[in-house]
């Protein structure tokens, strides 16, 4: 059988493995940061008329440039910040995967490299990978916030062409204080001009402020955001950064052609009209996710302190068997390989019941 490294595959990919978190059918599934919440019965409905809408025209290829979308998401980052985004300001794609590795078509590539802070999301290394990147795998501190100190350094040292920074971080839930990001952009331009991306995927799970309103005036910063999370629209695959124009101007450089379809334009927008029940759910997340804190230290657990939708938490000598130990119990969690951590989801509180009683019974039986 032929296998991949038979293949003329660039060099760098050789003996790679494809990202992925296990897809395991068990009852309760906490393992991506997934919302648990399906999507409301009227937005549903919203979203087969505005769909259907969209059908009756799927002969023609769609706004090439989202501009309604892009709007929309102006005004749902105005109204939620305070910050005024205009629709120039805005760019979206298929994912904020696709964001980033728009981004780092433009902003990286071969010959140039960015940094990230790890622990952090991994899909930020991979698809600095996929697009000729050269990763640098920049410090944390110990209770995984920014080691300001060296990650400094490292940028006047290093002189990346893109940092990345995580907030809230994924995997630890830290989120990153607007003086760090500050100081880490002011290290950035020192150092070569660079880009910084702030990764904001989780940020309305977040007990603090979105670092949006660091866009005035800093034209190498860039926001970047997801429908997958906050919306509960993994499955539509939307994600959209914020930045100054010429940012947006820049990654239609590298974009496919028509590479947001009418169907998802349309279904973005359908949910785009029900923030209001959407960001509810958040709330109800949230305090799920402050509950599960509590709950895991009462265990006598650690629990890195979380502005997410997921938790950290540990110690374990021997991780893998405490994950395996929590899936006999039907409960699938998240081991990142962040040696001695696992990571959980919040979800509904029946699912995160039944997560507490699995735990409590892993680290009884180990
Ligand atoms: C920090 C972070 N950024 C971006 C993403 C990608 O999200 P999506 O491509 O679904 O928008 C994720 C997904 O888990 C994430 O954890």
């Amino acid at each position: 059988m032929t296998k991949i490294d038979d293949l003329p595959v660039r060099d760098e990919l050789r003996g790679q493995s494809p990202y992925g978190a296990p897809q395991l059918d068990v009852p309760v599934q906490l393992n991506t940061n997934e919302n648990p919440y399906p999507l409301p019965e009227p937005l549903v409905a919203r979203i087969a008329e505005r769909v259907a809408d969209a059908a009756r025209q799927l002969n023609r290829y769609p706004d090439r440039d989202a501009v309604e979308l892009r709007a929309g998401l102006a005004a749902y980052l105005t109204d939620t910040t305070g910050h005024t985004v205009t629709k120039d300001q805005v760019w979206a794609a298929n994912g904020s995967n696709e964001v980033l590795q728009q981004l780092l078509q433009t902003f990286g590539g071969p010959g140039r490299t960015a940094i990230g802070f790890e622990p952090s999301y991994s899909m930020h290394a991979l698809i600095a990978r996929g697009t000729g990147t050269g990763w640098i795998s920049g410090p944390r501190n110990e209770d995984f916030t920014v080691d300001l100190d060296a990650a400094r350094e490292a940028i006047a040292e290093l002189r990346p062409h893109v940092v990345f920074i995580c907030s809230p971080n994924n995997p630890t839930g830290t989120a990153v204080e607007a003086d760090t990001v500050l100081a880490l952009y002011e290290a950035a331009q020192a150092a070569r001009p660079s880009l910084v991306v702030v990764d904001e995927a989780y940020v309305e799970f977040s007990h603090r402020d979105s670092l949006l309103p660091l866009l005035e005036g800093r034209p190498n910063l860039v926001v970047s955001r997801t429908m997958s999370k906050a919306f509960g629209a993994a499955g539509l695959r939307l994600g959209y950064l914020a930045a100054d124009p010429a940012v947006v101007d820049a990654v239609q450089l590298v974009r496919l052609p028509y590479h947001l379809s009418a169907v998802t334009q349309a279904t973005a927008l359908a949910c785009l009209e029900h923030t209001d029940t959407l960001l509810g759910y958040v709330e109800q997340l949230k305090s799920e996710r402050d509950r599960l804190v509590v709950a895991l230290r009462e265990l006598g657990l650690d629990v890195t302190d979380s502005d997410a939708n997921f938790i950290q938490f540990g110690r374990f000598a021997d991780t893998h068997a405490v994950w395996q130990s929590i899936l006999d119990r039907g409960v699938l969690v998240r081991d990142n390989g962040v040696p001695g951590w696992l990571r959980v989801t919040a979800g509904t509180p029946a699912e995160n019941d039944a997560f507490l009683a699995a735990v409590s019974a892993a680290i009884k039986e180990l």
